[in-house]
Order: structure tokens, then sequence, then C-alpha cells
């Protein structure tokens, strides 16, 4: 039998928490014969929720959860972890500043990156889900130098599948037959969902999303703006943010990392920039990548036309402004 991995999963007693531990237990991130322990972190005042979340997971009786550690000590629940999924976070609440949100978010993230360096297993994989997600995950990097850049990511893969769903409603076809898709940097509304290179697999072979659906006004306007503001128009109709579809959406990102994309498949993951397409580096910006032996590598060689590129620089410039923000909430 194979040892168990251990599973971090910050702000558990949340929404997105709620509906991911289950998920994780169940072996949907990491394969249904792959035995796991759950850590879960959560604040004080969450320290009773959290505890319940407990009970259930014991009542539930999954076989393959092996353990579960429940606290609210941040090196507790970092130790020995192979995976962390940072769902914790401040959220923005009415009235308040962009700075101030963002100076609660650095605090947090720059001291859970140290914990994590210090205690987390070595070639710990991490996944960043709170907002701002890529920022989160950059503070995160910077001050967890000995953790290797490249095991430090953020979730852009609900925005990816949001994508794939609206294909596969607009054509009528099924989600399972879409794939290729792009999601471009930020995970914000000024995200860039690039269906160019895109394709659909029909009796007749595999097709070009763009000949398909044969309406570029639509796929340039319309189809752009409901993946980048699907996020608020759950909140409108639920009252409360996307869970279900980011926990599910955390699960494809890290069981595409560790296991594989398959062949002629790629997913949008937040990675740092090595320069690819133009992007500046030092940023973490959603690319395109395909994943091997727990690696990611970004897929090179897509061709940019102009209205793309606009779109790749314009979000790459929401992301040097976030970054400039948190590295000023710092001092
Ligand atoms: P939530 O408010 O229900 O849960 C957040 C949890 O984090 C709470 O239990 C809170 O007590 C906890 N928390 C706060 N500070 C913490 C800290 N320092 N350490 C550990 N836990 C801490 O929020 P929800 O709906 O679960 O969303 C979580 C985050 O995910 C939010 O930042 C949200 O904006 C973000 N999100 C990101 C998506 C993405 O695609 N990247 C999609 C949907 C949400």
């Amino acid at each position: 039998a194979k040892d168990p991995i251990r599973v971090l999963v910050t702000g558990a007693a949340g929404q997105i928490g709620y509906a991911l531990v289950p998920m994780i237990a169940r072996g949907i991130m990491l394969g249904a014969d792959q035995p796991v322990i759950l850590h879960m972190l959560d604040i004080p005042p969450a320290a009773e929720a959290l505890n319940g979340v407990k009970m259930e997971l014991v009542d539930a009786a999954f076989p393959l959860l092996k353990g579960v550690v429940a606290t609210t000590d941040v090196v507790e629940a970092c130790t020995g972890v192979n995976v962390a999924v940072m769902v914790g976070g401040f959220p923005r609440k009415e009235g308040m500043e962009r700075k101030d949100v963002m100076t609660k978010n650095v605090s947090i993230y720059k001291s859970q990156a140290s914990a994590l360096e210090k205690h987390a297993a070595a070639n710990c994989k991490v996944l960043v889900v709170a907002n701002p997600a890529n920022t989160n995950a950059l503070i995160l990097k910077e001050f967890a130098p000995s953790i290797p850049e490249n095991n430090i990511t953020c979730l852009t893969r609900l925005d990816h599948n949001r994508a794939l769903g609206q294909i596969s409603e607009r054509l009528n076809v099924q989600v399972s037959d879409v794939k290729n898709a792009i999601i471009w940097g930020n995970h914000s509304s000024t995200q860039y969902p690039d269906v160019n290179h895109a394709t659909v697999k029909t009796p007749a072979g595999e097709k070009p999303v763009r000949e398909l659906v044969a309406d570029d006004e639509w796929l340039n306007a319309e189809f752009i703006t409901t993946v980048q503001q699907r996020g608020a128009a759950i909140i409108k109709a639920r009252k409360f943010s996307s869970a279900l579809s980011a926990a599910s959406s955390a699960c494809d990102h890290i069981r595409d990392w560790v296991l594989g994309t398959p062949e002629g498949t790629w997913v949008s993951m937040g990675v740092y920039s090595d320069g690819s397409y133009n992007v500046p580096s030092g940023l973490i910006y959603s690319f395109p990548v395909t994943c091997k032996n727990g690696e990611w590598s970004i897929v090179q060689g897509l061709s940019i036309d102009e209205f793309s590129r606009k779109k790749l620089d314009l979000t790459a410039q929401e992301l040097s402004e976030e970054k400039a923000l948190a590295y000023s909430c710092l001092s």
C-alpha cells in the first residue's frame, strides 16, 4: 500500500474548505488509491467550526483518510505536509480600501510562507486559492526562498474550467470534448480567457473552437466578459462566492500537476513567470502548462495575435501594480 500524503488546507472552516476536504478524502485530488492525512488550519474564532468539520470527516468514514489534524497553530498545521492548499485569507469587506485588504493578506502570507519553509516536507507543492491569489502566491514565494519557485502556484483552473463550460454550452457539446482554452494573467476581471487554440472533439475529428462557433463577435466580447465576471454572477445568484467549483478546480490543479496532463492537453496554472510570451518575469501569471513527473512546463510557441497581445499586457500591468502595492504594504 502507498504511504499517505499529507495535505494542508488553510481556511478549512470556510466555504471552500467545507467543499474541498471531502473531495480530498475521497481521492479526487490525488487518486482513488492514494491514502491521505488532512491537515486543517483556521484562526481561533473559527476553531469550533473547524472541529465540527473534523467531526464530520470522522463520521463520513472515508477509507482513504488516515488521519486528521485540525488546528489553529500554523506550525502544527504545516509540519510534514507534501501538498499545501492555501484557502485562508482576509476577505474584502464593504468600505475597505484595497490597500487595507492587501496589508492583511500580505502579513498572513508572509508568516505562513515562513512556517511552510521551516516545517513542510521537502518539495512541498503549494497552491494558493485565496485572493488576491497571484499576489498572495508571490508573497509566499518571496518569503519562502528555500522552497523551489516552481513549487508555488495559484489557482486559475476555475477560470479555465469556466471557459470550457461556456464553450460546451454554446456549442451544445460535452465539456469533456472541449480542451486547450487558456487563462492568461491575473485571477481577476483583467484575466484573458483565450480560445484561439482551443479545440472540440467531433465525430469528424478535432476542430478549432473558432471554426465551430463561427461568431467572432461573441468569442471576442461576450464569451470573455462572461468568464471574467462569472465569480460576480455566482455571488449575485447564491449570495456566497463560488465554493464547489473552486474546490473541484483546486483538485483538478493538484491532480494534473502531480499525476500529469493527458497527452495533447494543456491546462492553466498561475506560475512564476520566466518571461515566456514576453510576460515580465517576477510575477505569478497564469499560463498554459503541461505537467509530467510532478513538474509543470509552459506551453511554448503559441501564436499571439494583436488582440491577444493587448490583453496579455493589460493583465500583466495589473499584476505589476498589485505587486507594487503588496511591497508597499510590507514596510
Ligand atoms: P470563507 O470566508 O468562507 O473562508 C475563509 C476561511 O479562511 C475562514 O474560515 C477564515 O476564518 C479563514 N482564515 C482567515 N484568515 C486565516 C489565516 N490567517 N489562517 C488560516 N485561515 C484563515 O471564504 P471562501 O469562500 O472559502 O473563499 C476563500 C478564499 O478563496 C477567498 O479569498 C476567496 O476570494 C478565494 N477564492 C478564490 C478563487 C480562485 O479561483 N482563485 C475562487 C473562489 C474564491
